[in-house]
């Protein structure tokens, strides 16, 4: 076990923000995660790092997952179901997949992060959460050092949410993923908007899994920053969901006001709407900000640190309360 002192996390995390971890320890197996996790359980666990705002240096013990490996469990004529183990990167495995034609995951292309991360937040983009081919996750509980499973049912998936970031937090390490995928007859789920204005300028009409995320790579390139280039989280709040009644109070006053209906008494604005109408879209404070192009994206342009860009979440927050009286909830962790 090779623990490391006063390593930085910038590169560990996709904002890039420069925190201290007093031990760093980056582990390539499950085995030498169970030994680590017999020594010391007061642990800090950081796979891609790219659903955290880290706010101070780290003084519990840093483990970085580095799990790799994907196994195909059984097949059929229709499915493959597969393991992945955590440490695999997310937009490899889908590529991976894509490649050997299995379906489910195109529209969730380049989201960054490593495939144990998954089912914490249920990525979710252009219509697809992952919880939709999620069979089950295995999980190391702390305490005790235990394999667990979780079915997709006891992992309580929501919009952007899973058990995960509730009951279960901190508690376990998310060690691989099983996922049932199709190998023909593929879900095509090309419903969201830009995906057929894509495929259409390419003169698409009959689009196979591949065209589907090559559509999915090329929007989301337009409009979200690339994380290598410049720091960022993806998407830094939750798209809110209000009452019927708030909303036409909102409707009334700002009749273009976008919305999606959750159901008959709930409505969901998209949270990049709010901040933009608030005038924060591609603001720029010294080395952080708004995106220009997406205004749910805050962004790192160099050595901003983790408080600054909570401060101005904070401060996007407090204005978007008092213009909408919306809370907007935050979708990163802060640390
Ligand atoms: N909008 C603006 N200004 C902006 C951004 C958005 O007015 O700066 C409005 C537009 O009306 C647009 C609508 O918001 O039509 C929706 O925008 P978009 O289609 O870009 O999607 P989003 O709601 O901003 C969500 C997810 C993204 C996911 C996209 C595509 C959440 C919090 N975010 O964003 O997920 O890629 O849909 O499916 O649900 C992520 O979670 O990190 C992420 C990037």
């Amino acid at each position: 076990m090779n623990i490391q002192e006063n390593i930085s996390l910038k590169k560990y995390n996709t904002f890039g923000i420069n925190v201290n971890a007093k031990r760093f320890v980056s582990v390539n197996s499950l085995y030498e995660l169970k030994n680590i996790l017999k020594e010391e359980q007061n642990v800090f666990i950081i796979s891609g790092g790219s659903n955290m705002l880290l706010t101070k240096d780290i003084e519990e013990l840093v483990i970085h997952l580095n799990l790799k490996g994907i196994s195909i469990d059984r097949e059929n004529d229709n499915s493959v179901y597969l393991t992945v183990n955590t440490g695999e990167n997310w937009h490899d495995f889908v590529l991976w997949c894509i490649s050997l034609n299995y379906g489910g995951l195109e529209n969730l292309s380049l989201i960054p992060g490593n495939v144990g991360t998954c089912p914490i937040q249920n990525i979710g983009a252009y219509g697809v959460e992952v919880k939709d081919t999620i069979t089950k996750v295995e999980a190391l509980e702390i305490e005790t050092g235990k394999l667990v499973i979780f079915s997709n049912e006891e992992c309580e998936f929501g919009y952007r949410n899973s058990i995960f970031k509730n009951q279960a937090k901190g508690k376990y390490i998310i060690t691989s993923v099983s996922f049932e995928l199709t190998k023909k007859n593929h879900a095509l789920n090309t419903s969201y908007g830009a995906i057929e204005q894509e495929l259409a300028s390419k003169n698409i009409t009959k689009p196979n899994i591949k065209n589907i995320s090559d559509a999915i790579i090329s929007i989301r390139q337009s409009k979200l920053p690339d994380p290598k280039k410049i720091g960022n989280s993806g998407s830094f709040f939750k798209n809110p969901v209000i009452s019927l009644c708030h909303f036409e109070k909102l409707k009334s006053k700002f009749p273009e006001i976008p919305h999606y209906i959750i159901s008959e008494s709930s409505i969901k604005i998209p949270a990049g709407w709010l901040i933009e109408q608030s005038g924060f879209k591609g603001k720029r404070l010294g080395d952080y900000g708004v995106h220009e192009k997406q205004a749910l994206v805050l962004v790192n342009y160099g050595n901003a640190t983790g408080k600054n860009i909570y401060q101005l979440a904070q401060s996007i927050q407090n204005t978007i309360k008092s213009k909408f009286s919306i809370n907007l909830e935050i979708e990163v962790n802060i640390i």
